[in-house]
């Protein structure tokens, strides 16, 4: 037997070292630990389960109050190993967007130290907006050794519930309203974090696409819904990614808290998807102790000492009620994910944090997640050589946005605004005068809920204010949105609005210049129909990151040709999006998700509703023409690949990037559709009367829909249209084929 002297060797030695080690104890070869990724991304530690027999015996070495101590936190943040054994405890951190400040262990309160900075990454709608995946591993790679670097083992990202209501208050931090987008991001996302050596922990699992009421909301949801819309990410984390940690929702599910659902833990997640990693808790998300252990929570968080996975489930198991095998299960998956991240030594040095490196992550993010909604006479990029003066307006021109609200945040070393970027860029070309604009104020009650309102009476001297410099200004650039205080977790928006009386701010603006710009600085969908009759030309930008200021200069300037397309559909007015269309949002004990799969552009396209911008949709100071769309094959059976082409051309004189789309729609199917659905997308750059042939490539079994009646994936023959275009409402070129 292997003396347990060795574990505490495997936290000193390199993880080279470690794995000649344990390929000799155990005759493993080392290729079967890290493989090379089919995809883009590079490889990824693979098997959790390789040091199995190894852990195997150390478990059966363990004391009952051994195994349980592991299964609860031991302060906020960090849950216990054993010392006697040479298991560190493990450590955790918010989270999507940045390395989250260093709290004191039994409390929310920040330790004020100078040592706990981080990069400030763009938030998980701006990381969506790119449409691409490779950035997702780099910012994965970035995450990962900033996570190293601080002494972290779970970094809780990526967070990947869909955007099933517009006004929700952690869009922010989650992706997308489509599940292929949210997949193919959180793959490339996962393998980056867990390629540096820390775990990813996907969340928030599953269906918690509301803040309101988050704490005791029941999803009603049909299966075929839930697996063909609300699962896929995690699926694909799991699958795919080989995700090292799960972390259960805080609502329910049928009747049943995520945290102690069975079905969804242990049916689903662990024997359904193979998940061999560990599934902890939201914070504070723990209902019960037996339950929770027998429906498969592994590490109960968010309380320093357990309420459930603690005392009371040791006595259940000495008891006989909760089966000794379930908590060794527990302990096996926590080791699992305790020997697969890298522990950092106490010699090595840190510093990766906050590197130029990553800045240029950040930045790279930030650039190609801006949309160019709007240019009425090209008036973007502003010309410096007819510009000589540019009022900049609004209070989002120098708001930071790293920290705020309500969750995680991130204490950034350097965040540059939008008003810092633009002086950076422009130098002494032109002029650059700045007025607030409007006070991003709240009113002192707080809505039921806790919501906070805002002050939407606009100041009367700021508003004098721009208006004057706006006149006497070449062009005028308004800096308008939201902020962190008012995108937040735990509530969600009451309406669509722009707050703190923009409107009116935009209206006396553009009306005392018609060159005006309007900059939405915010990372959700906004009611924009009085922000686009009055300015010339729009752009959204998002929560963007430590570079986020200098990324949106360059697009505003040029340097940069917008590429960013919308990764949820924005309304013309709120009661058109399904769940209040259907006034089943917010519910108070139960949300019934009536619209089915029929979620953001499924239900605008299957409805006709002409939204005010389409989901995917997003322009360039540049042209691209679709032609020759071509498949392989015209009738393909059900384990073939459809591979279809089209020849984009940059038709336009800059260089610049267009995400190519492929949606599919059934003809004839005797099974409910939604109208279309993305299947593909592809971010190709091409120089100015540049053609290439963009290859995507579809498995026949990405078509297949859940079946209820025989509780699986089933394919329908029949017609498809494949449809290539630039937005879900955009459409160039269709091809049908036969299955
Ligand atoms: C959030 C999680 C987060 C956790 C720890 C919870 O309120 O829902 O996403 O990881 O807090 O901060």
């Amino acid at each position: 037997m292997l003396r347990f002297t060795l574990l505490k060797d495997y936290y000193t030695v390199s993880k080279s070292a470690l794995i000649l080690l344990f390929s000799a104890a155990f005759l493993i070869p080392t290729d079967r630990i890290f493989s090379q990724d089919q995809s883009t991304q590079k490889g990824t530690l693979k098997d959790l389960t390789l040091f199995d027999i190894k852990i195997d015996h150390i478990i059966s070495e363990m004391s009952f109050e051994e195994k349980i101590t592991m299964l609860h936190g031991n302060g906020l943040f960090s849950s216990s190993g054993i010392t006697r054994l040479g298991i560190p405890e493990m450590k955790y951190s918010d989270g999507p967007f940045g390395i989250r400040e260093e709290m004191e262990k039994n409390s929310w309160n920040s330790m004020k130290l100078t040592t706990d900075s981080a990069t400030f990454f763009p938030t998980g709608s701006a990381l969506a907006a790119t449409w691409n995946t490779d950035l997702a591993y780099l910012l994965g790679t970035a995450l990962g050794e900033e996570a190293k670097t601080r002494g972290k083992d779970i970094l809780l990202g990526p967070a990947v519930n869909i955007t099933r209501i517009p006004t929700g208050g952690r869009t922010f931090e989650y992706l997308s309203e489509d599940p292929l987008l949210n997949a193919r991001l959180a793959v490339g996302y996962i393998k980056g974090v867990q390629d540096r050596g820390v775990a990813a922990c996907v969340k928030h699992f599953a269906l918690n696409n509301q803040e309101t009421n988050r704490g005791r909301i029941n999803v009603i949801v049909d299966e075929r819904t839930m697996r063909e819309i609300y699962l896929p990410a995690f699926e694909a984390a799991v699958k795919e990614a080989n995700v090292f940690a799960v972390m259960a929702a805080y609502n329910k599910i049928g009747g049943s808290w995520c945290s102690e659902n069975e079905y969804l833990l242990n049916q689903i997640l662990k024997k359904e998807w193979g998940f061999k990693g560990l599934v902890v808790s939201d914070w504070g998300g723990t209902h019960s102790s037996v339950k929770a252990a027998i429906g498969g929570l592994d590490v109960e968080m968010g309380t320093s000492k357990a309420a459930f996975l603690g005392q009371s489930l040791l006595d259940s198991v000495k008891a006989g009620i909760v089966p000794i095998e379930v908590i060794n299960d527990k302990v096996k998956r926590i080791l699992r994910v305790r020997f697969s991240v890298e522990p950092v030594s106490e010699s090595q040095p840190g510093g990766i944090v906050s590197t130029p490196e990553h800045g240029e992550i950040a930045y790279q993010i930030a650039s190609q997640s801006i949309v160019l909604l709007k240019n009425m006479d090209h008036l973007l990029p502003v010309d410096l050589n007819k510009v000589r003066s540019i009022a900049v307006i609004g209070d989002n021109a120098t708001h930071k946005l790293a920290l705020g609200g309500f969750g995680a945040g991130v204490k950034t070393r350097y965040e540059i605004t939008p008003l810092e970027g633009l002086k950076n860029k422009t130098g002494d070309k032109a002029s650059i005068k700045y007025a607030q604009g409007y006070k991003p104020s709240f009113s002192q009650n707080r809505q039921s809920g806790g919501r906070r309102m805002p002050n939407n009476q606009i100041d009367s001297t700021l508003l004098k204010e721009a208006v004057e410099l706006a006149k006497n200004s070449d062009i005028a650039i308004i800096f308008a949105g939201t902020n962190r205080e008012f995108e937040t977790e735990s509530s969600d928006r009451s309406d669509l609005k722009l707050p703190f009386g923009q409107d009116a701010l935009i209206h006396a603006v553009a009306a005392a210049n018609p060159k005006t710009i309007v900059v939405l600085v915010a990372a959700a969908p906004l009611d924009l129909n009085n922000a686009q009759n009055a300015s010339s030309a729009m752009l959204m930008s998002w929560f963007n990151g430590s570079e986020g200021g200098n990324a949106l200069a360059d697009v505003l300037l040029g340097n940069v040709n917008p590429s960013g397309k919308l990764p949820f559909t924005f309304p013309v007015a709120l009661n058109d999006s399904p769940a209040f269309s259907l006034g089943t949002f917010p519910g108070d004990n139960n949300a019934d998700y009536k619209e089915g799969s029929l979620v953001g552009y499924r239900w605008f396209d299957t409805k006709k509703i002409k939204p005010l911008f389409s989901f995917g949709f997003g322009l360039s100071y540049t042209d691209f023409s679709y032609k020759g769309a071509k498949t392989d094959k015209l009738k393909y059976n059900s384990d073939e690949n459809i591979q279809i082409s089209v020849v984009l051309k940059n038709t336009g004189k800059r260089k610049g990037d267009e995400v190519v789309q492929l949606y599919v729609r059934r003809l004839n199917s005797k099974v409910e559709w939604p109208d279309k659905e993305l299947k593909g997308f592809s971010r190709v750059s091409l120089n100015p009367g540049e053609s290439k042939k963009i290859t995507m490539t579809l498995p026949i079994s990405q078509l297949r829909y859940w079946d209820a009646k025989i509780h699986d994936w089933r394919l329908e023959n029949g017609t498809i249209q494949l449809m290539i275009g630039s937005s879900s409402s955009d459409i160039r070129v269709v091809k049908s084929i036969d299955i």
